[in-house]
């Protein structure tokens, strides 16, 4: 695996460039889309992404030369290209003749060819073609100069529910539990005669005629799900490895996708890239969208090895799945590939390069749309990125600190989701935790996004919401965390089960219990329309906000009171706590507050965590994140708003924000790459 600073050597620049598919277009218009990606330098296309039926006409009958020749048109034009594996899109001659390579669903109907993403998980004969297929890249391509990386498959996701994924299923069951005693004992299967007697009376969970009542099978389900989605994603990876082990692989991610555990794919990979396609315009908090859009590239950035990702896809314009294709402002795209940037990314790229005359996608946005060529604005914004990102070259490989870590956890979402309660309504999970999220991103604190598996040394704060599943040991680790002096938070709905969704004997927080200083006792789920509140009592935060969804009832036993309930039959009752131990603090809020208790809470706590803003005092809807490396250190300030902003900083005065304005700022080269994020607060202009 790659240990490289930059994701390859051969480039180190910020990458700018997309999906190209050149197969959907004749060969003259090859040569003229390498001069246009000259022109809007646009420097990596990336190729083959659903090529296969074009790579493979009929079975056994190769064809690379269309290939050979689109790289040696972008070669001659100084351009490099980044080669997918096909595996997304099966051809039809191969559905035809392996009908069984097909995906069936969770009616147990195979499906017929089309689409995408729609192979059997586990099928044999797919293994061996795709795997087939890989090899042949790599044996005509893994040495080529102008390969940057492998990108594997496409947007991996979904379930499977043909009879050899569900037998592998049944295995990777006897692997993980030894004997049906201990598998029926974690699924608490006395209840309602769930008792298995054979491997064979197991399937797959899940509507319309699956099992939906065992929380546990259906956890397993999605973990399952995700180690066959590692081990179809290894196989084709092996010829890559073994051909080419200088060339960095990754896959594209979906952000908070709820299909996969996608840390258990990235430890398998040199680099994390992810599709981000935000719903810009329309919301009635656009800042939402872009917090949604930052706390994704954190949770990116959390997964990849010494933190190196990219954006391996955005729209420059529009995405023609959304309700309208609304059109991105002038000033949003810039905004979006900075975000990126400012986030620690390495690179920005789009779907796709020329759009499409027909298909499912012939209305998507693209870098060079319908009939314009280089004269339309999209184009032309596209450039100015391009450029704009050459100019910020120096940034190249350098990193994202944060002392902040907010835990997004794929397993405790999937186990709160199959709960049975208490509210048969979403329980907001992910909205969860992005709330807790902006109040750092608004006080312009940066951020790590980790899972419940993570270390938390490091971290002078790390801020749990609805913990609601554990992994052994978790609680443990945060105790030590706590103990030797950092500040912990969680939420409602915290520490309720194992990871088999057991409810811990000794009662909800379970083992969080001690570091917590708190017992829970009873919680109350509102209906959408009722309230409580919670009345505060810290310094930085007085007064009473409204609490909604979820109010739980808890006894301090070593804990202090914050925070009281205001209303109902738990009036005066604890809402929220803080326990010392040891150095530390450990903080539990007992109900969901408004935003503003979010974040006035956060502020507080940060604040007596030692954490400082990298700006004071931003204007709502404005942040700042920084980047350090060996060629200096950037602040970047970012307006997520329609309006003009001002902010006042002690280094350059007044600087002024233009609607979805982004400015790139040098530190001061007093503070290197080794200064903590604490440091960056005195932010000053270059010298
Ligand atoms: C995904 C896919 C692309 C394309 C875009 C459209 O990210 O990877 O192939 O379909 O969506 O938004």
């Amino acid at each position: 695996m790659s240990r490289l600073k930059y994701i390859n050597s051969k480039l180190p620049v910020l990458w700018h460039g997309g999906d190209y598919n050149p197969e959907q277009w004749a060969p003259q218009v090859w040569t003229e889309d390498a001069r246009l990606m000259e022109e809007a330098a646009f420097r990596v296309a990336t190729l083959g992404v659903f090529s296969w039926a074009k790579l493979e006409p009929r079975e056994g009958q190769f064809e690379f030369g269309w290939l050979d020749e689109v790289i040696e048109r972008l070669a001659e034009r100084d351009r490099y290209f980044i080669l997918a594996t096909p595996s997304a899109a099966p051809p039809a001659w191969m559905a035809r003749a392996y009908p069984e390579i097909l995906r069936t669903g969770p009616d147990r109907v195979r499906r017929l060819h089309g689409n995408r993403v729609n192979y059997s998980l586990c099928s044999p004969i797919y293994r061996e073609k795709t795997r087939d297929m890989a090899r042949r890249l790599a044996e005509r391509y893994g040495g080529h100069p102008r390969l940057l990386a492998w990108h594997v498959s496409n947007e991996y996701g979904g379930e499977d529910y043909s009879p050899e994924t569900i037998a592998a299923f049944r295995l990777w069951l006897r692997e993980k539990y030894g004997t049906l005693e201990a598998l029926n004992a974690a699924y608490w299967a006395a209840f309602w005669s769930h008792t298995y007697s054979d491997w064979e009376e197991i399937d797959a969970p899940g509507e319309p005629y699956g099992e939906t009542a065992v929380h546990g099978l259906t956890v397993d389900w999605k973990r399952f799900t995700t180690d066959a989605t590692v081990e179809f994603m290894l196989n084709e990876m092996a010829p890559l490895r073994e051909l080419s082990p200088e060339v960095p692989v990754t896959t594209n991610f979906m952000g908070t996708f709820p299909g996969l555990d996608y840390r258990k794919l990235a430890s398998h990979l040199d680099f994390i890239s992810w599709d981000s396609y935000p719903a810009f315009v329309g919301p009635l908090d656009e800042t939402e969208t872009w917090v949604a859009a930052a706390f994704k590239h954190d949770l990116t950035r959390g997964m990849a090895t010494e933190g190196r990702w990219m954006l391996m896809e955005c729209s420059p314009s529009s995405s023609n799945w959304y309700p309208s294709m609304e059109l991105k402002r002038p000033g949003m795209h810039r905004f979006e590939a900075l975000q990126a940037v400012a986030h620690g990314a390495d690179g920005v790229q789009y779907f796709q390069w020329r759009q499409s005359r027909g298909g499912q996608e012939q209305y998507h946005g693209a870098v060079v749309s319908h009939g314009t060529g280089s004269s339309g604005r999209v184009f032309r914004e596209v450039q100015a990125v391009g450029r704009e990102l050459d100019g910020l070259a120096a940034l190249t490989g350098s990193r994202f600190q944060a002392e902040v870590a907010v835990v997004f956890d794929w397993p405790c979402m999937w186990a709160l989701d199959a709960a049975s309660g208490p509210v048969q309504r979403p329980k907001g999970y992910e909205r969860t935790c992005i709330e807790h999220y902006r109040a750092f991103w608004e006080a312009g604190i940066p951020v790590d996004v980790i899972g419940m598996e993570d270390a938390l040394e490091g971290y002078r704060l790390v801020v749990a919401p609805m913990a609601y599943s554990l992994v052994p040991g978790f609680a443990e680790r945060v105790e030590r965390f706590v103990t030797r002096g950092g500040t912990f938070l969680t939420t409602y709905l915290s520490g309720w089960t194992d990871e088999n969704s057991l409810v811990f004997e000794e009662g909800y927080l379970g083992p969080l219990r001690r570091v917590l200083g708190i017992e829970s006792e009873e919680l109350d789920a509102l209906p959408p329309n009722r309230r409580n509140r919670i009345e505060f009592t810290l310094p930085g935060i007085s007064g009473s906000f409204e609490a909604r969804d979820f109010c739980e009832i808890v006894k301090p036993t070593t804990a202090r009171v914050v925070g009281a309930f205001g209303e109902d039959f738990f009036a005066g009752g604890a809402a929220v706590t803080v326990n010392e131990l040891g150095t530390g603090r450990a903080y539990y809020v007992a109900a969901r507050g408004e935003r503003a208790s979010i974040q006035g809470l956060l502020r507080e706590i940060a604040s007596e965590a030692g954490l400082e803003p990298l700006v004071k005092g931003l204007p709502e809807g404005v942040t700042a994140t920084c980047r350090r490396g060996e060629k200096g250190s950037w602040l970047f300030l970012m307006n997520a708003t329609s309006q003009w902003q001002a902010i006042q900083s002690d280094g350059w005065g007044e600087v002024a924000l233009a609607p979805w304005d982004v400015r790139v700022l040098p530190l001061n080269a007093r503070q290197g790459p080794e200064s903590s994020a604490q440091e960056s607060e005195k932010v000053a202009p270059a010298p």
